[in-house]
């Protein structure tokens, strides 16, 4: 058998639901894969050390540099068992900073590749329990204290109830949601904005408790009306969870913008997704039926249209 000399990983981009921030001190929250996200490639190199191409960046992983990139390639390559030295090259589809994973994306599909260049013919169930692992060692570099939700909706896509301690549970949503995402077009920085909660938590625990008990409610409802496919509840508690996320001021001026803009064209809840800070929105296209009860595909198109376009109404302003 010949070996191989490359291989590719890819992985999703995410929406948190429901949940952001209050999953970091260990309550549920639902995320949601997308169909977009990161792609990977590794090409096998005699000798090392590692180099990782993203865009214009290359980073040469030998453990010397101060850059956070070349510091979580290095990372993610170094956790037991060490891989091999490799060339990557790897894309994400997902803006960077947006709050919609690009960066777990890209952690997860570079591993995908380099494991399956490693371990040539393992079970891909033994390299995909390291790819959580791995992905968490380049997380911490960019994010601090990341909960893991990121680097499992990248690995596993759907959408899940997730925590700490008890990982990813599915969820089967009674319907399909459909979801606009609109973006401020500000970089959105997980590591601040988790770093602001946990200076506000350290000033004042009972105060940040109250609101991650609220945030841990609206979960438990939304997966609840997910399950029961009651979408205007999960309008409501999306915005619900905005005014959380706002009280804790990881909400700007342009997010509130952008939520007031999706619920006055006609959404049933929106709310920053991710880290907030900046980054996107996501707001909840009301769902229509034909009298046969089969989805009105044209009707909610419709719907989302004109969220979309009171959104680049306030692009233009
Ligand atoms: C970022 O997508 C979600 C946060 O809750 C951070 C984390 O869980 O690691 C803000």
């Amino acid at each position: 058998m010949t070996e191989r000399t490359s291989a590719e990983g890819t992985a999703s981009g995410k929406v948190i639901l429901f949940g952001e921030h209050a999953v970091v001190y260990g309550s549920p929250a639902i995320a949601a894969g997308l169909d977009r996200g990161a792609h990977a490639r590794a090409t096998r190199l005699a000798s090392g050390p590692s180099t990782l191409r993203i865009g214009d960046e290359t980073v040469v992983a030998d453990g010397s540099s101060s850059n956070d990139l070349e510091r979580a390639f290095h990372a993610l390559l170094t956790v037991a068992p060490a891989l091999p030295p490799v060339h990557v090259e790897a894309r994400s589809d997902l803006p960077p900073g947006g709050g919609l994973g690009s960066s777990a994306a890209l952690s997860v599909a570079i591993t995908r590749a380099a494991e399956a260049l490693a371990r040539g013919q393992e079970e891909d169930a033994a390299i995909e329990a390291r790819v959580l692992e791995r992905a968490a060692a380049w997380e911490r570099i960019f994010h601090g204290n990341p909960s893991g939700i990121d680097a499992m909706a990248a690995a596993r896509g759907g959408i899940f109830r997730f925590t700490r301690a008890e990982g990813a549970r599915p969820i089967l949503p009674r319907q399909d949601l459909a979801l606009c995402v609109g973006s401020t077009g500000q970089p959105s920085s997980t590591r601040e904005t988790v770093g602001l909660i946990a200076s506000q938590h350290a000033k004042d625990p009972v105060l940040v408790q109250r609101s991650i008990d609220a945030v841990t409610s609206i979960v438990g409802n939304a997966v609840l009306a997910l399950e029961a496919g009651d979408q205007r509840a999960l309008g409501d508690l999306m915005n619900m969870n905005q005014l959380v996320l706002s009280g804790l001021f990881v909400s700007t001026s342009e997010l509130e913008e952008l939520c007031a803009l999706a619920r006055a064209s006609g959404a049933l809840g929106a709310k920053l997704t991710g880290g907030g800070g900046g980054g996107c929105v996501i707001a909840l296209v009301p769902p229509a039926f034909q009298s046969d009860g089969t989805r009105d595909e044209a009707r909610e198109a419709k719907s989302a249209a004109r969220i979309l376009d009171a959104w680049r109404g306030a692009e233009g302003r």
